[in-house]
């Protein structure tokens, strides 16, 4: 996730897109940059490092434009430099370009501009944009006004994947283009100016009024004027909307906190999860790896390292790995593994998986095993973070920035991630049939939507944590995969909600915690494994008999009618079933931790990236 700001008015552009980007900055800090319109010539001034850096490059007092670009960049395609740093221009210096997405058939469309004479100096996908657009321009020999806006959309119809941009052009000098496609991009209008941004919150002190884009559509600005177009470059109509959020609530686009965002983030944190590695009829696609089946085979263990969150997310993948790939696979926590003398080789492949890529123990963890001679992968949310540099190799879950200490959208985003990999490892290896495993990447797809319906059990959880958020004790009950589940719940709930939390493998609970449950404690039972449903029905029947009151989750029928409350959740292949499970008990973290008038957010005694020992 990049953040765009742009600006077309009277006033000098440079500065008010600095302090644009500055509110943006958590969308993507690794780089910045902007362009404005000098004398009617393109000017960019940009480098890798935090938006205040562009303060310090030399000349940018100078500019005095009055038409600007901008953008503070999330790596996803190249590190974080000043080539890849954005905007970006096409080969004559006559359009530049920002960016916010990920242009899925960027390498096609790279080697078709190679073909006719382009040449790249970035190595991000974005780059692609300009240049298509300058190869349509000189293409067109239409003299028309709108020669440049046709160029755009026309390029524009060459991209597939998500992408809000805004271009400048020598050609237009007092005029800008925008337009997207599944990414964020509003207009605000002011009185002779205006405002372009990823979100409100970046442009709210200067304007309450704003168009909201939607798919496919191109936007030419003036000073004056703003005319909107359809992909065909029909003239349409849109509303000018009045904003009423305060400026540090929007900057939550609304939401009460981070975590809550985030929670809601997953459906298209899973989106870019998947981005173009699930090709349609064809075989899993990693444009960071390519693994041949003879290093494949080669590995006679897996091993998963992590810590938290992140090690939830590898032992849901563990079932992944060992059904479809036939590969024993062993998961650990970071702090264990690098202490225990692990019985790991040159046979081993060992996966690291940290959403900020900075946690030591999982680094030093790394380090170890190379030591060891393991070859090791290293699964990251952050471009170029410092697991990704020691990793033999590194792929992304591209969930965009997480903000709050609590991890949600992260965790979802790593379990897709390692089900792309384990089927990406399971056809070269050959280990599991084509159609099995056609049939899981068509319930990996499904997975944003049946998120999205899952969210919808938000009110319901919400009055529910009203009735439980005094709680001393909770307790989680799962089997097999839900066991899993009922781990990151009780993580969730503890580390935001302060209350104390036990979760265990259903069946083992009657071998000693039976003992705590007494007359009203919450017990939260994951039902959603068809094959162990009823095994763990009778778990949850020993501590009913015991006083305990009950909320399910389930995707299955059930018959038994004595359970307090149950939520019903969209039933997915059971091997994915955390990411859907997981949803409502997140909800249920944040309403208790609400209730409670706790920081969300910030909770006690934790950070976001835990860099010591
Ligand atoms: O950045 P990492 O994924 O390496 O962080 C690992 C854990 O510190 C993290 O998942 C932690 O458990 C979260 N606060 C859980 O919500």
């Amino acid at each position: 996730m990049c953040g765009i700001v742009g600006y077309i008015g009277t006033k000098k552009a440079s500065t008010i897109l600095i302090n644009g980007l500055m509110r943006l900055e958590y969308r993507g800090y690794d780089s910045a940059g902007i362009c404005t319109i000098e004398n009617d010539n393109l000017k960019v001034m940009k480098d890798k490092g935090r938006v205040k850096n562009l303060y310090n490059l030399d000349g940018i007092n100078s500019l005095t434009g009055t038409i600007g670009i901008a953008h503070t960049r999330w790596a996803t395609h190249g590190k974080p430099s000043k080539e890849n740093s954005h905007p970006h221009l096409d080969n004559s210096n006559n359009f530049a370009v920002v960016h916010n997405g990920i242009i899925e058939n960027y390498n096609e469309l790279r080697n078709f501009l190679i073909e006719k004479g382009y040449n790249f100096k970035s190595e991000t996908d974005t780059e692609v944009i300009p240049n298509l657009i300058h190869y349509y321009y000189t293409k067109d020999t239409n003299n028309s006004n709108n020669k440049v806006l046709q160029a755009v959309s026309n390029a524009c119809k060459d991209l597939k994947g998500s992408f809000a941009i805004e271009v400048i052009s020598k050609y237009i000098p007092n005029n800008m283009i925008v337009c997207r496609k599944d990414s964020p991009l509003v207009i605000g209008k002011g009185d002779n100016e205006n405002y372009i941004s990823s979100d409100i919150p970046a442009i709210l002190s200067f304007t309450n009024k704003f168009y909201l884009l939607n798919d496919n559509e191109l936007v030419l600005l003036s000073t004056n004027n703003v005319t909107f177009y359809d992909s065909d470059l029909n003239v349409i109509n849109k509303e000018l909307q009045n904003i009423e959020w305060n400026a540090t609530a929007a900057e939550k686009n609304g939401f009460d906190d981070f975590m809550l965002k985030e929670i809601y983030e997953q459906p298209n944190a899973i989106r870019e999860t998947i981005g173009s590695r699930l090709p349609k009829n064809s075989l899993c696609d990693f444009d960071d790896l390519s693994f041949s089946k003879d290093f494949l085979s080669r590995f006679n263990k897996l091993y998963i390292v992590a810590c938290g969150t992140a090690m939830h997310a590898g032992l849901v993948a563990r079932n992944i790995f060992e059904k479809i790939c036939c590969i024993p696979t062993e998961v650990d926590i970071a702090s264990e593994f690098r202490y225990k003398n692990p019985l790991i080789d040159d046979k081993t492949l060992c996966i690291y998986i940290s959403q900020s890529g900075e946690t030591a123990d999982t680094i030093a963890a790394l380090k170890l095993a190379k030591q060891k001679g393991s070859t090791t992968l290293a699964i990251s949310n952050v471009i170029g973070s410092s697991i990704t540099r020691e990793a033999d190799y590194s792929i992304y879950t591209h969930a965009g920035p997480e903000i709050a200490v609590a991890s949600t959208k992260a965790y979802t985003s790593q379990v897709v991630l390692l089900a792309i990999l384990a089927i990406y490892f399971a056809e070269k290896l050959e280990k599991t049939d084509s159609e099995t495993l056609i049939k899981l990447k068509n319930d990996i797809l499904e997975l944003p939507s049946k998120v999205d319906e899952t969210l919808k059990c938000a009110d319901y959880i919400k009055e529910y944590a009203k009735t439980i958020y005094t709680e001393k004790d909770i307790f989680f009950l799962g089997r097999g995969i839900d066991y899993t589940t009922a781990l990151e719940a009780s993580l969730k709930l503890k580390e935001i909600s302060y209350i104390h939390s036990e979760a265990y493998a259903a069946g083992e609970l009657k071998h000693g915690p039976i003992a705590l449950i007494e007359n009203g404690i919450t017990v939260i039972g994951i039902l959603t494994d068809e094959n162990l449903v009823e095994k763990s029905v009778s778990n949850i029947q020993e501590v009913i008999t015991r006083g305990a009151k009950t909320l399910i989750i389930s995707n299955q029928h059930l018959t038994t009618n004595n359970f307090d409350k149950v939520i019903s959740v969209p039933y997915t292949n059971p091997l994915l079933s955390p990411i859907i499970a997981i949803v409502p008990l997140q909800l249920l973290s944040y309403y208790i931790s609400k209730e409670k008038g706790l920081d969300v957010d910030k909770p006690r005694n934790l950070a976001k990236s835990v860099t010591v020992e």
